[in-house]
Formats: structure tokens, C-alpha cells, sequence
């Protein structure tokens, strides 16, 4: 059974999703601890689903390799086979990717490498496309920048707002991560091969 930590920032649904996959019989993964980079209103699908959860709050570091070095220690403790991030709106230092790539996911709400960074979906909106989408990467050193693991397309409507598109997509993001994680701990997908 692979097991698998998940870091977000704020609500949580694609975290949401993973635990009710996870939590079907013949899943081969399971989510063994949620952390955050601070009080997160997704550790509420953590609790309900009964997964440990742990917060390394940001603002309480000098730096952000102070951060990581914490972030670091927690993800020692709990040893997982793959981490996650899933909603995390945070750089992570060289020092955390090094430890954990490539054995770190994250999703992202834009077809990469289009629109990547902290607002992917407000860029697409802004750049006027008619399609945008969602992908699944492995967590490199750059912004968005690692090796795809999946990725969609997905429309965008005339009268789409940030929330409309961003609820279009995520979804569609729910999908491609959970297979992913099937993927990986199934065997299908090895991830020491994507760099
Ligand atoms: C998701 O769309 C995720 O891809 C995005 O934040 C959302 C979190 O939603 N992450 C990024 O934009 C990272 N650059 P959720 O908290 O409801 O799962």
C-alpha cells in the first residue's frame, strides 16, 4: 500500500476527493497525514476522514529555508512513500524539492506549460483563451516547470468568472491526481523514469 502525505493552503477539495478515493476498497493508497502552511479550512476533510494533521505556519519563520527545514522535519516523521501538494501556495526551498523529488506531486489549474504560478486561472481568463485546462506534475525546482504526468483540457466560457473556471477545472484536477496516485502505486508509474 503506497502511502501518501498531502500539504495544502486552503480548502481542500482536491484533498477531499483523494481521501473518498482513498478510502474505497482496492485503492492502493492512502493518505496518511495532511499538513499545511497554516490553519487551513481543509484540515476539516483530514479530521473527518480521521488523518492526522500537522501545520508549520509560515508567517512564524525567519526564512523560508527556516520554513522548509520544519516542513522537512514533519515529513520525516510521517515517511511517506509520496507527498502531494494539492492547493500548497507556497515556494518550497531547493532543500525540501531535493529531499523529496520525485517522489512529490503537485496539481496545478492551467494547462502547463501555460500559466503557470500562483494565479493560473485569473492568467488564463486574462490572457483570453478559449481553453485552459489541468495537470498533474512532478515538483522540480522551477515554478511549475517539472516533468507532466497528466493533463486536460478544459474549456472556458464567455461569461466565466475566476471561480466559475476555477470550479470547472477542479474537477477535472480531482480526476487526473487521483489516477495518478493509482498510477504510481500500482506500479504503472515510475516515477524515478519522468525526470
Ligand atoms: C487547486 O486548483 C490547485 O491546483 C491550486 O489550488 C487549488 C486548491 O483547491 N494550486 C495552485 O494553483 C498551485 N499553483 P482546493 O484547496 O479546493 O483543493
Amino acid at each position: 500500500m503506497l502511502t501518501v502525505a498531502v500539504l495544502i493552503s486552503g480548502t481542500g477539495s482536491n484533498l477531499r476527493a483523494l481521501l473518498e478515493a482513498a478510502s474505497e476498497p482496492g485503492f492502493p493508497a492512502r493518505v496518511i497525514a495532511v499538513g499545511a502552511d497554516r490553519q487551513a479550512d481543509g484540515f476539516v476533510h483530514a479530521e473527518h476522514y480521521g488523518i492526522p494533521t500537522f501545520m508549520v505556519p509560515f508567517e512564524e519563520f525567519e526564512t523560508r529555508e527556516d520554513w522548509g527545514r520544519e516542513l522537512l522535519a514533519h515529513l520525516d516523521v510521517w515517511a511517506p512513500d509520496l507527498v502531494i501538494l494539492s492547493g500548497l501556495m507556497r515556494l518550497l526551498p531547493a532543500a525540501v524539492v531535493e529531499a523529496w523529488s520525485p517522489r512529490m506531486l503537485n496539481t496545478h489549474p492551467a494547462y502547463l506549460p501555460e500559466f503557470p504560478g500562483a494565479h493560473g486561472v485569473r492568467d488564463a481568463l486574462a490572457a483570453g483563451v478559449s481553453e485552459t485546462g489541468a495537470s498533474v506534475i512532478v515538483v522540480d525546482n522551477g515554478v511549475d516547470t517539472g516533468p507532466i504526468l497528466a493533463q486536460e483540457r478544459v474549456p472556458v466560457l464567455p461569461d466565466d468568472t475566476e471561480h466559475t473556471l476555477h470550479e470547472r477545472i477542479k474537477p477535472v484536477e480531482r480526476r487526473l491526481l487521483i489516477d495518478a496516485v493509482r498510477r504510481v502505486a500500482s506500479g504503472e508509474l515510475d516515477l524515478t523514469q519522468t525526470a
